[in-house]
């Protein structure tokens, strides 16, 4: 319905010698003024609305329907959304809530206020950067076994480097997180209705922009309603047994509910051990699953790149499995993963509510505002980034580091991404291991293009061949 109305998507793509312009959506140049219009461009995809004018250092209004939206693009401003005036701006978009709230309920993901900040120091605490090397083992051999699985394949085989990346990394963070025992078919069913879960919600409310500050309780469909209840089943069986004292003890269930025995006043009854547990999974893999997805497309296309990273993992591997130990030894792969962070971040945009009316720049916002961060736009502003478009990972080498607060793929301030560490170093291991043995080819006719929904995926995944390498 409505969608003769939306405007076709032009992408472009650079690759001359050794510059190469990743794909991006051409700037949007509709006529102004036409809110619906773009409210429209926005359902199919958050990243083709912005115009050329959008990628500088701004702060700029529209107004939608009846709400005002804010787009804050400077690095000044950024730091007192996310940090100076957090406690106005703690508040996830109503989008965000009421698309996940049937699934986490009040998660950490989607909670503010006391509850929020309760069950923050907990969850950093499950996912702090001590405890990654203890998840080491995981990685390692999750990784190992999809390497396994592709060498049994015919050479030349033909995958989806999306689908790949994504049950490599949900069944990391499903062993992380649920431990061993989980079993591959109740791994499976987990990770199969959160991706339906994801594509049965719509994430525009259309409520909230016709004046429920709050937005509308999204429709509990029969589909909806069977993967929800699947997860919860699942999740709920695997609380009672570690309550039972039958769970993997190296799980981080298990870290959570000793924690709750050890502080009973967090009052972490079955139902939120739940609501975290289901947060740190959702979180915990799709966005690593998008960045090394984007990373092989980076590398097929500018071999160049790749042919340092090859170098790299042979000089501090030579012919054994990269491990955990090795992590920060891999600068190439790492800058590799940071610049793939910033040109395709995982979460392009960073949406919030304020609780009270306030001023950022010239801009007067009134209370309920929507408040847009976007690091898509950011990541891309030429004042802080030479070559914006370019993918030039020797941006991040040596002790280069981008102006605070430009650069900010995990977010920012307190309510900065917790499992920051485990992601990094979960996809430059999974880099490094599968690097080391095959060569990701993206076949040079197929366009790729970047869709915007929750995540930043390529549309319809990304096909590729793989290369053994010797
Ligand atoms: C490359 C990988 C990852 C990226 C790019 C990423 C990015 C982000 C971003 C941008 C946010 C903030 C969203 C917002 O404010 O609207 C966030 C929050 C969060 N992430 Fe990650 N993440 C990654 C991996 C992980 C992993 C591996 C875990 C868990 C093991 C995790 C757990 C969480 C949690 C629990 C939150 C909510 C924090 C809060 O609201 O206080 N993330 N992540």
């Amino acid at each position: 319905m409505l969608s003769w109305l939306q405007k076709p998507v032009n992408f472009q793509e650079v690759l001359v010698d050794e510059y190469f312009e990743p794909v991006r959506a051409d700037y949007y140049a509709g006529p102004p003024g036409k809110p619906l219009q773009l409210l429209l461009q926005a359902r199919t995809d958050f990243l083709s609305m912005w115009r050329a004018s959008d990628y500088r250092e701004i702060v700029s209004q529209i107004r939608i329907l009846g709400r005002q939206v804010v787009l804050v693009n400077s690095p000044a401003l950024i730091r007192d959304v996310v940090v100076k005036r957090q406690d106005n701006y703690e508040r996830k978009s109503p989008q965000m809530r009421r698309a996940l709230e049937y699934l986490l309920g009040d998660g950490l993901f989607i909670s503010d206020g006391e509850t929020w900040r309760q069950r923050r120091a907990l969850v950093a605490d499950i996912v702090h950067m001590n405890r990654v090397p203890a998840f080491g083992p995981v990685m390692e051999q999750t990784a190992g076994e999809l390497v396994e699985r592709w060498r049994a394949m015919p050479e030349g085989a033909t995958l989806n480097a999306l689908h790949e990346m994504a049950g490599l990394t949900a069944e990391i963070i499903s062993r992380s997180v649920f431990g061993n025992q989980l079993g591959e078919d109740s791994a499976a069913a987990v990770t199969d209705s959160f991706t339906s879960y994801q594509a049965l919600i719509d994430s525009i409310n259309l409520g909230y922009f016709i004046g429920f500050d709050d937005g509308l309780p999204i429709l509990r469909t029969p589909s909806l309603r069977r993967s929800v209840k699947r997860i919860h089943g699942i999740i709920d069986k695997v609380v009672e047994d570690h309550l039972a004292g039958r769970g993997d003890h190296n799980s981080m269930v298990e870290l959570l509910i000793r924690r709750q025995q050890r502080n009973p006043e967090l009052k972490l009854d079955v139902i939120a051990l739940r609501n975290e547990a289901a947060t740190i999974f959702m979180a915990g893999h799709e966005t690593t699953a998008a960045t090394l997805t984007w990373a092989w497309y980076l590398l097929a296309r500018a071999p160049w790149v790749e042919r340092s990273v090859h170098a790299e993992i042979a000089r501090v591997c030579a012919n054994r499995t990269p491990t955990i130990e090795d992590v920060p030894q891999l600068a190439w792969c790492k800058a590799v993963i940071e610049e793939t962070l910033r040109l395709y971040p995982p979460v392009p945009i960073l949406a919030r509510q304020n609780r009270r009316a306030d001023t950022l720049g010239d801009i007067a916002i009134a209370p309920n505002s929507l408040i847009l961060i976007v690091p898509w736009l950011l990541h891309r502003t030429e004042s802080l980034f030479s070559e914006p478009h370019r993918f030039l990972p020797e941006r991040f080498l040596g002790d280069r580091r981008p102006i605070p607060y430009s650069y900010i793929p995990f977010a920012s301030g307190p309510r900065v991404c917790p499992g920051l560490h485990f992601g990094l170093t979960e996809a430059v291991l999974c880099l490094a291991i599968i690097a080391q043995r095959f060569r990701v080819r993206v076949a040079e006719s197929h366009r790729v293009e970047p869709v915007c929904r929750l995540t930043l995926r390529p549309r319809d995944g990304l096909p590729v061949t793989l290369e053994r390498r010797p």
